[in-house]
C-alpha cells in the first residue's frame, strides 16, 4: 500500500463520522511516517508504507471513528509558537486561550521581565507561552490534577524552560501565598452544568470533565474567588488575565470594578460573547 491508496481508504473510512476527514486522515498519516508538513505526503504519493506503518495508521483511524480527538490521537497541539505534548487527562489547549496571551502581550514591553502565576495551568500552554513572550521571567504555576502538574513540566521541561517557573499541585480554593505578581492569568473551568451537557460526545468522551465545568449556578466561581482573593497578591498596576464563558462578562466587569480593577482589553467572538478580558489592579485594598 502506498500513501495515495492509505489515504483514500482512509477517507472512506471517516467520510461519514468527521466534517474534516480528509484533514484528519492526512494529519494522523503525517503523524504515522513522522512527516512535519502534512503536504509532504502529496509530493510523494508512491511511497510504499511498511507493514508496521500501515497497522499504526489504520489503528489511529479506527481511534478518529470513534471520534477521539485528533490531539488525543497524536498526542500533541500546536500552541502559540510551541508543539505541545498533551496527556491523556489534561485539556487540549484552545486557539481562544491564544488570544489571552495576545492580549496580555500588548500590555507590556517586549522583553520585559514579568513575574507571573497561572492558575489551572493545565498542559502548561499559557506558562509556556508567556515565557515565549517575556523570554527572561519568573513564574508559579499549579492546577489541581497531578497529570496537568507533569504534563506542565514536561513541556517546560522539552523547550528548557523549568528552570524559570515553579509547577506545583494545589486547589485554587485553598493556596495562600504572599507573593505579589505582575500578572495573574487564568483559564478557569467556566462551564455550567447545563452547557456541558449540550458539548459534543467527542470533548465529553475524551476531556477531563474537571477541566471544563465550573459547579456554580453561573459558572463563575473560579472568577469571584480569584478575584477576591488573590488581588493582594497582584502588584499595583498589574494585571489579571482572563479566559471566560458566555454571558459572565456583565457579571465580572462589577466584580472587578468593587474589588479595584478596570478593564483594559478584551476579545469578543463572532458571536459577541465576550471570551477574554484584561483587568488592571488600579487600587490596593487592605489584607483581609
Ligand atoms: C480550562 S482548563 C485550562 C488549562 C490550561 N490553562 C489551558 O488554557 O488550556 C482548567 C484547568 O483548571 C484546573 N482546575 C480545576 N479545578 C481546579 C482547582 N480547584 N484548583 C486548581 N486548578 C483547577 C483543571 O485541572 C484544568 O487543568
Amino acid at each position: 500500500m502506498n500513501i495515495y491508496q492509505a489515504l483514500s481508504e482512509s477517507y472512506s473510512l471517516l467520510i461519514n463520522k468527521s466534517k474534516t476527514y480528509k484533514l484528519d486522515c492526512e494529519i494522523l498519516l503525517a503523524d504515522t511516517l513522522h512527516i512535519e508538513n502534512r503536504l509532504n505526503l502529496f509530493s510523494n504519493l508512491n511511497k510504499k508504507l511498511t507493514e508496521n506503518e500501515i497497522n499504526t495508521f489504520f489503528r489511529t483511524i479506527k481511534e478518529r471513528e470513534k471520534l477521539k480527538p485528533i490531539s488525543k490521537i497524536t498526542k500533541k497541539k500546536e500552541f502559540w509558537n510551541f508543539e505541545m505534548d498533551v496527556a491523556k487527562k489534561v485539556l487540549i489547549p484552545r486557539p481562544e486561550t491564544e488570544v489571552l496571551l495576545d492580549l496580555v502581550s500588548k500590555v507590556f514591553k517586549k522583553n520585559s521581565n514579568i513575574s507571573f502565576l497561572d492558575i489551572g495551568c493545565g498542559s502548561g500552554c499559557i506558562t509556556l507561552s508567556l515565557l515565549g513572550i517575556f523570554s527572561n521571567s519568573q513564574g508559579e504555576a499549579f492546577d489541581i490534577s497531578k497529570e496537568a502538574v507533569m504534563n506542565t513540566q514536561l513541556n517546560l521541561k522539552k523547550y528548557h524552560k523549568l528552570n524559570q517557573v515553579k509547577v506545583f499541585k494545589r486547589d485554587v480554593f485553598k493556596f495562600k501565598t504572599h507573593k505579589k505578581y505582575d500578572l495573574i492569568i487564568s483559564n478557569p473551568p467556566y462551564l455550567k452544568k447545563s452547557d456541558y451537557i449540550n458539548l459534543s460526545p467527542s470533548i465529553k468522551i475524551y476531556e477531563p470533565k474537571n477541566a471544563l465545568v465550573s459547579d456554580s449556578k453561573d459558572g463563575t466561581m473560579f472568577y469571584n474567588h480569584i478575584i477576591s482573593s488573590y488581588k493582594n497578591n497582584l502588584k499595583l498596576n498589574g494585571y489579571l488575565a482572563f479566559e471566560i464563558g458566555d454571558n459572565q462578562f456583565k457579571k465580572l466587569q462589577k466584580l472587578l470594578s468593587q474589588n479595584g480593577f478596570i478593564i483594559v482589553s478584551k476579545f469578543k467572538l463572532i458571536n459577541d460573547q465576550i471570551r477574554c478580558l484584561l483587568a488592571k489592579k488600579i487600587k490596593n485594598y487592605a489584607l483581609q
